[in-house]
């Protein structure tokens, strides 16, 4: 696949999907604002995630913990002592690798080792093992006593919720617990955009299960969320399994799969979400570290047991870099002496859904597209623009994803028609004003 990401960067800040964090101080490494586009390109595909996860399911509860919890969580869930890089320093230009870094030529620590960045021999460092957990202070005083951590996962707050939400909900057991949320991991080598950076966001869904039943359960997820990704319009050969070999899996893990996309470039496939078996290790855990009893009790047979738990996790930011990946091409068009590029989202997907245009700025057009602009924003995001030739007007919005366009001409007055445009097919047909709200929805709902 070819690699596509430099002119993402480009086109992504240019049309206001994302921008360089702290840009005019000249940017914070690996931090990324979503702009106006990018922000309903992200709420789309969480809003579709929540609704297939949680809102179409009965057996999924929602919920939103919060990012700063107790210190001792992360002492039991294994991230205070496991959650650690191997990472090594040059002592010449100061950049820090991974030990496993594969242009290190050499052994980290040897006279021979070469530092990747400064080319200098001897100057790496042995690798040391870095914690990956951002920490600040709780409270006014600057102490070791204060120490919190900033959540590496959403899944810590969901299992020390376990017994809230059971209980409250009065759920049995098959169930799970879905939340959206921030996470932060201070990642020694991000990059790619936004594919690792070292603020987040993760959308984790934990399934409480019987003993005995996980590994069914796994293979009912690992399958119901690969279905989901191809539903967003990523390409099946974009799309695969890797199962982690026993020596891979993190330390919570009984067995994992990740659902790769191929990125193109020197990219190439790569996690988008991980699937995992995590035993009762982090109930068990916590039930440890706090103290408290995390059992679920089972009614109809009198016994108390700890569930396992079958976790989905996804990231928002990585998913819609791989949507992104996938719809960005760049075509010629018949008859026409510029081609276009065009982001061939998925119509649900897409942040807006039409462009709404006067062919001429005269003969009452102008106005009649407002109203027609005016009264399709009650449904969706419209963009109503009529400045310029209509064929760039046409190309600006294929360029960011939108999917019809429709136009108002000297006919529109006469019978009250407009045409709509198709981006995929650059098919125009007419279509009765009054009738664009339920056109367009119901083409969007078949997309
Ligand atoms: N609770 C399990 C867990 O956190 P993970 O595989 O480390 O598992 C899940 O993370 C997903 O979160 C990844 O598949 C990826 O989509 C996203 N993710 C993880 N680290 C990330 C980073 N540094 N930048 C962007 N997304 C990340």
């Amino acid at each position: 696949m070819p690699d596509v990401l430099e002119s993402l960067v480009s086109l992504c800040k240019r049309r206001g999907f994302i921008f360089q964090s702290s840009e005019i101080y000249g940017g914070v490494g690996s931090v990324w604002d979503y702009g106006p586009l990018g922000i309903e390109l992200k709420r789309n595909l969480q809003d579709r995630w929540w609704k297939s996860m949680v809102r179409a399911r009965d057996d999924i509860e929602g919920l939103d913990s919060g990012i700063l919890m107790h210190p001792r969580v992360w002492e039991a869930s294994g991230h205070v002592g496991g959650f650690v890089d191997p990472l090594v320093d040059c002592k010449n230009c100061k950049r820090r690798f991974r030990a496993d870094e594969p242009t290190i030529k050499g052994t980290p620590g040897a006279p021979d080792a070469q530092c990747p960045s400064c080319g200098m021999k001897g100057t790496l460092s042995e690798p040391r093992q870095f914690n990956m957990m951002f920490k600040t202070f709780m409270g006014p005083v600057e102490e070791t006593a204060a120490v919190v951590y900033l959540r590496p996962e959403t899944a810590q707050g969901t299992y020390v919720n376990f017994l809230n939400v059971q209980q409250s909900m009065r759920k049995k057991i098959p169930f799970g617990i879905a939340q959206i949320g921030k996470a932060f991991r201070n990642e020694i080598t991000p990059g790619n955009f936004i594919f690792r950076t070292r603020e987040f966001e993760q959308m984790e869904m934990q399934f409480f299960v019987e003993p005995g039943t996980d590994m069914q359960w796994f293979d009912y997820w690992r399958e119901e969320r690969m279905l989901w990704h191809r539903g967003l319009g990523l390409r099946e050969d974009r799309l695969r399994f890797y199962d982690q070999r026993k020596d891979e899996l993190a330390h919570y893990a009984r067995a994992a799969s990740d659902i790769q996309f191929d990125f193109g470039g020197s990219l190439g496939f790569a996690e988008i979400e991980g699937v995992h078996n995590r035993g009762d290790f982090d109930l068990a855990r916590h039930q440890e570290f706090s103290g408290k009893k995390l059992e679920y009790f089972d009614q109809p047979n009198n016994r108390r047991f700890l569930p396992f738990v079958v976790e989905t996790a996804v990231g928002p930011n990585r998913t819609l870099l791989a949507l992104l990946v996938s719809a960005y091409r760049e075509e010629i068009v018949e008859g026409e002496a510029e081609g276009r590029t065009v982001l061939g989202f998925h119509p649900a997907l897409a942040p807006v859904k039409a462009g709404v245009f006067p062919l001429v700025k005269k003969d009452g057009m102008p106005e009649m597209a407002e109203k027609i602009a005016a009264d399709l924003r009650k449904q969706f995001p419209v963009f109503y623009d009529e400045s310029g030739a209509i064929g760039r007007r046409y190309r600006r919005q294929d360029e960011i994803g939108t999917p019809y366009c429709v136009t108002v001409d000297g006919q529109s007055s006469v019978d009250g028609t407009v045409t709509i445009r198709d981006r995929d097919t650059l098919a125009q047909e007419r279509v009765a004003a009054e009738r664009l709200g339920e056109v367009i929805a119901a083409r969007i709902a078949a997309g």
